[in-house]
């Protein structure tokens, strides 16, 4: 089925403009705090890709990139709390300082599960850096080290963010419409 993303969002949370700000203020003061350091950025797919690719862009030191896969939630909407790795760092992140970038710190659960595996591979040093922090829906007591926006506990999509796997594609981040909920439940039409 057709839809135009226009009619996937209800409500523009922040738009492409704001994004493009913060990023550039991240990005710069990213490039200060981690120079002369060994920078490897771990993007958590794959709701960080659009935010990591347009982040290392406004990083003006070396670094390098790399991925995990994990899954947390199946398809709801809200965490199962149990998570699992898809996909593990290929590269090795001993004595290296390891940024991770996430999409959005909902519950906390999926970081603090993050945090003691990586740790285990003992980088020099781990921080964590999101597009957007909901803290009123936090499970585990933790704080991102860098965060793009903080927003409230609501449902987001677009910017990487997805609704049933769809929608990353906007270039905004919004709330979904009745449109969206409704093609993303439909299986095989989109
Ligand atoms: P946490 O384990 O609850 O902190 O969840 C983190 C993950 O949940 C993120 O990486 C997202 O994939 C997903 N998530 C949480 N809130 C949203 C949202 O509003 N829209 C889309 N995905 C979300
Ligand atoms: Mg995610």
């Amino acid at each position: 089925m057709f839809y135009d993303f226009r009619d996937a969002v209800a409500e523009v949370i922040i738009d492409k403009e704001a994004i493009e700000r913060r990023i550039q203020e991240m990005g710069e003061q990213i490039s200060k705090e981690y120079a002369g350091k060994d920078l490897v950025f771990v993007g958590v797919l794959r709701g960080a890709v659009v935010f990591l690719a347009d982040l290392i862009r406004k990083v003006s030191i070396p670094c390098e990139i790399d991925f995990i896969d994990v899954t947390s939630y199946g398809k709801d909407t809200k965490t199962s709390g149990i998570v699992r790795i898809l996909k593990d760092i290929s590269i090795n992140v001993e004595n290296r300082d390891v940024l991770v970038i996430e999409d959005v710190i909902d519950t906390g659960l999926t970081w603090h599960y993050l945090r003691e595996n990586i740790l285990a591979k003992k980088p020099a040093s781990l921080k964590m850096c999101c597009l957007l922090d909901k803290p009123a829906s936090r499970r585990i007591d933790i704080k991102p080290d860098y965060v793009g926006f903080v927003i409230p506990d609501n449902f987001v999509i677009g910017y990487g963010l997805d609704c049933q796997d769809y929608f990353r594609n906007i270039p905004f981040v919004g709330t979904p419409s009745d449109i969206a909920w409704d093609l993303s439940t439909e299986e095989d039409s989109i």
